[in-house]
C-alpha cells in the first residue's frame, strides 16, 4: 500500500501545505505519521501547531539529526520536519535515504514541496509512492500543471493525482472538470472546498468543509471508495 504521499503543484499558493496538513492530520489518525516540508518555506509548523529546534537543512547536513528534526505537533500521532529558514541544495538521494528510514519508523509520510523548486519537486517524484498535485480552477494554473505531470511523469514514471482546492459551492455547472482532467492528463482523487475556517482553533470536520474533503481523500489514497468530496 501507498505510505509516502508527495504534494506538488506548479503553481504557488494554491494549498498544497494545506492539503498536506490536512492528509497529514487525517492519516495520523490511523498510524504514526511524519510530516516533512521539503524547502526553506515554511507553514506546516503553523498549520500543525509545532515548535522544532532542527529543520530539514539539518537532516540534509547530518542524518543523525533526524529524531531531533521529528517535532510533535498539535496532533497526536503526528510529527513534523520543518522546512529549513533559507534556500539550500535538496539532494534527490539523500532525500531518498531520509524518507527510507521514515519509511521504516512511521505507518505514513506526507511530503510538502515548494513552488519554484524543482529540485525539490524532482526528490519528492522520486521518492513518494503517490505524487498529489494540488490545482485550482485557474487557467494559467492548468496550463502549468499539465506541463510539470508530463514532465514528471516521463522523468519518473509516477502517476500523479489530482487534488482540485478552494472550490466555491455550490460547484457552477458551467465549470467543465472533465476538460480540465483531461488537459492535465491525471485522474482525480479529490475535491476540497473553499473553506474560510480551514485551520480555524477549534474547527471540526463537519459537513462541507475542507477537512470533510480530505478526509475522502485519504481514504481514497488508502482504496477505500468513497465519493471524489462528500455527499
Ligand atoms: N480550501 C481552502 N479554502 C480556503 N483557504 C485555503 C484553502 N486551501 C488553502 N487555503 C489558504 O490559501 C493560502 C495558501 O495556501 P498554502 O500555503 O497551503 O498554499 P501553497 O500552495 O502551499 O503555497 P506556497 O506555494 O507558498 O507553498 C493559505 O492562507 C491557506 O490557508
Ligand atoms: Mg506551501
Amino acid at each position: 500500500m501507498d505510505k509516502v504521499i508527495g504534494i506538488i503543484s506548479a503553481s504557488g499558493g494554491v494549498g498544497k501545505s494545506a492539503v498536506a496538513a490536512l492528509l497529514g492530520r487525517e492519516f495520523s489518525s490511523r498510524g504514526s505519521t511524519a510530516a516533512v516540508e521539503l524547502g526553506s518555506s515554511r507553514s506546516l509548523d503553523i498549520m500543525l501547531g509545532a515548535d522544532a529546534a532542527y529543520d530539514i537543512r539539518d537532516v540534509f547536513e547530518d542524518i543523525d539529526t533526524l529524531d531531533d528534526a521529528l517535532s510533535p505537533t498539535d496532533h497526536p500521532g503526528l510529527s513534523l520536519i520543518q522546512a529549513a529558514d533559507e534556500r539550500f541544495e535538496a539532494d534527490p538521494e539523500l532525500f531518498e535515504s531520509i524518507v527510507n528510514r521514515l519509511r521504516a519508523d512511521y505507518d505514513y509520510v506526507v511530503i510538502d514541496t515548494q513552488t519554484g523548486n524543482h529540485k525539490a519537486a524532482d526528490a519528492a517524484a522520486k521518492t513518494a509512492d503517490s505524487l498529489v498535485m494540488v490545482i485550482t480552477l485557474d487557467s494559467v494554473c492548468i496550463r502549468e500543471s499539465a506541463k510539470m505531470a508530463d514532465y514528471l511523469e516521463t522523468k519518473h514514471g509516477k502517476k500523479i493525482l489530482l487534488a482540485l482546492n478552494k472550490i466555491e459551492l455550490p460547484i457552477k455547472s458551467s465549470y467543465d472538470l472533465d476538460a480540465v482532467i483531461d488537459q492535465i492528463g491525471c485522474r482525480l482523487i479529490g475535491i476540497l472546498p473553499y473553506d474560510k475556517n480551514i485551520f480555524a482553533a477549534g474547527a471540526k470536520p463537519g459537513k462541507k468543509t475542507a477537512w470533510a474533503a480530505a478526509r475522502n481523500i485519504t481514504k481514497r489514497l488508502m482504496g477505500i471508495d468513497v465519493p471524489l468530496m462528500f455527499r
